[in-house]
């Protein structure tokens, strides 16, 4: 599989057969994201919770291109009353789906739609897509169960939030890399806005330091995984 990274926590991965699945497509509105919702279709869309940085162009992108949600119940029901497509999912269960596995986990932190209808519980997602496992946090603070989660699905990718303040900042997504043990970890959700400030360059050292590795994803860039 191929993962972009548009900025803060949002990617596209397109799997081995071609199938292009979102998560979390904030561009529009996010001013470091190197493309615009009209650039970018799905077969599947993921939200790790209902935030408007997290939401953000699903619904638009949807609109032109039908795709799946995959979210928790209260934020896939959501999703179905507009009148879109939705797997309804919960934390801890998973599902396999035509591209690969999903997998709920625990988040901590909120999850309000942007007009004020409860989404459920915020979530992380374990995927295991094409012989690969990846860790999206979602939004985040730290949690020792991250060992767990990397206990019952060993992982080759961790993304998750350096920025502080919302989420995580450095010290504490350092300590989640040597719990959730990933093979590589990609620093997510910072420098979007100035409250979330953090160099990734710094966190990718502290990483290394406990003799793990990151990598820096630059805004736009694809990885083949
Ligand atoms: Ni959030
Ligand atoms: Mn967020």
């Amino acid at each position: 599989m191929k993962l972009r990274y548009f900025s803060h926590s949002s990617f596209q991965i397109t799997t081995d057969a071609g199938q292009i699945i979102l998560i979390d497509p904030f561009l529009d509105d996010n001013p470091t994201s190197p493309v615009s919702s009209a650039d970018v279709s799905a077969d599947f869309i993921i939200l790790t919770h209902a935030h408007g940085d997290h939401v953000g162009d699903a619904f638009k992108i949807a609109a032109r291109t039908d795709p799946l949600f995959i979210c928790v119940n209260e934020l896939a029901n959501y999703c179905a009353h507009k009148g879109f497509r939705a797997h309804n999912m919960h934390i801890g269960g998973g599902h396999d789906f035509p591209f690969g596995r999903v997998k709920f986990t625990i988040a901590h932190h909120g999850s309000m739609t942007p007009d004020n209808t409860y989404g459920g519980e915020p979530a992380g997602v374990v995927l295991t897509i094409d012989g690969k496992s990846l860790y999206h946090t979602g939004d985040t603070g730290l949690f020792y169960d991250m060992k767990l989660i990397g206990e019952m699905t060993p992982l080759d990718y961790m993304l998750l939030p350096i920025g502080d303040n919302f989420t995580m900042g450095i010290r504490d997504a350092v300590k989640a890399v040597e719990l959730a043990a990933p093979g590589l970890a990609i620093p997510i959700h910072y420098n979007t806005f100035p409250v979330i400030r953090a160099d990734p360059e710094e966190f990718k050292r502290q990483v290394e330091a406990i003799g793990k590795k990151a990598v820096v994803m630059g805004y736009g860039e694809e990885r083949a995984l």
